[in-house]
């Protein structure tokens, strides 16, 4: 194998502070960079001089070993399957706090006290309905357009009615544009449910708790009153705080890129939106639930397994893997078991899709394709299951992975723009391209 261009060598009289040396072996001219250490996981080589130093850029397609950003908000250790936010323990959040608890804890660092949480709620319940004639954009809309293009188009154009909100470098402005978000995103994505059925709109009502309001603007009819299942509404709680945040990701790195530029918040979380919408991404539960369809029963299992394999078959098994967890996702854990929960509350004793959806797991977690490239089930692969027993159409599961990832977006976007080391992103590459060459006429291109 011929000798590598660069070396990279730990510092051997190493100054106070970390560093590490590369050398050029092209032209033995060395280089030192810094070392960073957080408070946890991995160090990071400060390259900020790279390109100064060497001339040369850093090549890391897909961000696999590049640190975007410094935050305090989550860590994630995909080794142990670990997900903290602000320090706290996803299992126990899950279990012993609620979603906008948790988004408090997001947005602000700290678990609110008694009167900071009453605060908070009531600011975000009296932020929940939205300019009435945001309902007139859906007539422009057909019934059968995908909800996360409504969701999209629709939180993009809340700059053109929350014009006081708009100035990022304002911090009671940043402040209230998150609390609107967080707030009116679950009204926009009922509306869009309701519009696709051909049903009124259902206005928030601010005697119920978050999950309920999304749970009522989305199933109750005018022509009747509305009875919140409180297991159901709890289920729905702990989902929303499970899709909350999940350092930088895919959205999430849209998002804070388009918040470099300097763009209003309304429009920085509607390129969240569309980046989740992808199947690779958060557009992964929809995927989900359409494979288990069509894989259809147990027995075309191995079928599926063996295409997922397949190097030459774009078929890849929906809600496993994950470019960070190497062990089980701490959230698909806790998934699994709100699965069973909601599944026996609503009487559900033979649910074929979950049985494919067991046995699937089962058999990939012995196969040593997946074995072997630690592909686990993700967040993706149980939420499926519970939102349709839930009765919402799979068109919906990943706009409401979009309305838990709002507070997870504005949080980082928050921290983002308050971080006085933040400049526009601006990423360089590897050209390959045609090098200089002379225009040619058309007459002489033949
Ligand atoms: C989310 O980043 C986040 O934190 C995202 C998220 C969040 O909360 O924001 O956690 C939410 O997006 C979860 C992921 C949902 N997506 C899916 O379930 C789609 C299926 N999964 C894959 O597409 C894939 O696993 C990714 C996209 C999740 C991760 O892709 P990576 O890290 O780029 O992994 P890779 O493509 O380099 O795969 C490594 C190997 C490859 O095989 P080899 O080339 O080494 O032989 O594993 C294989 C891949 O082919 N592989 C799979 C697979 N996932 C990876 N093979 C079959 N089925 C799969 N699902």
């Amino acid at each position: 194998m011929s000798e590598p261009a660069m070396t990279l060598e730990p510092e051997s009289s190493a100054p106070a502070q970390d560093t590490v040396t590369l050398t050029d072996n092209a032209t033995g001219k060395s280089f030192t960079f810094p070392v960073l250490s957080g408070t946890a996981g991995p160090k990071v080589i400060d390259t900020r001089k790279l390109y100064a130093e060497t001339g040369m850029f850093t090549y890391d397609p897909g961000y696999t070993s590049t640190g975007s950003c410094e935050s305090k908000i989550t860590y994630i250790d995909g080794e142990k399957g670990v997900l903290l936010h602000r320090g706290y323990a996803i299992e126990d959040l899950a279990e012993q706090s609620d979603y906008l608890e948790v988004a408090y804890l997001l947005l602000n660092g700290e678990l609110p006290n008694r009167t900071e949480k009453l605060e908070f709620e009531q600011v975000i319940t009296h932020h929940t309905m939205v300019h009435e004639q945001i309902s007139w954009f859906y007539r422009g809309f057909r019934r059968d357009a995908h909800p996360m293009a409504v969701l999209c188009g629709v939180t993009g154009a809340l700059s053109a009615f929350y014009g006081d909100s708009l100035d990022i470098n304002d911090p009671q402005q940043r402040m209230i544009a998150s609390h609107r978000l967080i707030a009116k995103v679950p009204t926009i994505a009922a509306m869009a449910y309701k519009y696709s059925v051909g049903q009124p709109f259902i206005y928030p009502r601010n005697d119920l708790r978050y999950a309920e309001n999304l749970l009522s603007m989305m199933f109750s009819v005018p022509a009747e009153p509305y009875r919140v299942n409180r297991v159901l509404a709890r289920a729905m709680d702990r989902i929303l705080i499970l899709h909350a945040d999940h350092e930088q990701n895919a959205s999430t790195s849209t998002v804070r890129l388009s918040g470099s530029s300097g763009a209003n918040p309304f429009a920085c979380i509607a390129a969240g939106i569309a980046s989740l919408w992808g199947p690779a991404h958060g557009g992964a539960n929809e995927a989900v639930l359409n494979m288990l369809a069509q894989i259809g029963r147990k027995e075309r299992i191995g079928e599926f397994i063996k295409r997922a394999k397949d190097k030459n078959d774009p078929f890849r098994l929906m809600g496993f893997g994950h470019r960070v967890y190497k062990n089980f996702d701490p959230r698909a854990q806790v998934m699994r078991r709100t699965c069973h929960e909601v599944l026996s509350e609503l009487g559900i004793k033979d649910e074929p899709l979950l049985d494919i959806a067991m046995e699937l797991e089962r058999i990939a977690l012995e196969d040593e394709y997946f074995v072997d490239r630690k592909l686990y089930p993700n967040v993706d692969f149980y939420s499926g299951i519970i939102l349709r027993a839930m009765n919402f159409p799979t068109s919906m599961f990943t706009v409401l992975f979009a309305i838990a990832r709002t507070v997870g977006w504005i949080s980082q976007w928050k921290e983002m723009i308050e971080d006085s080391d933040t400049r526009i992103g601006r990423p360089r590459q590897l050209y390959t391209g045609a090098t200089h060459r002379p225009y040619v006429p058309l007459s002489m291109r033949g």
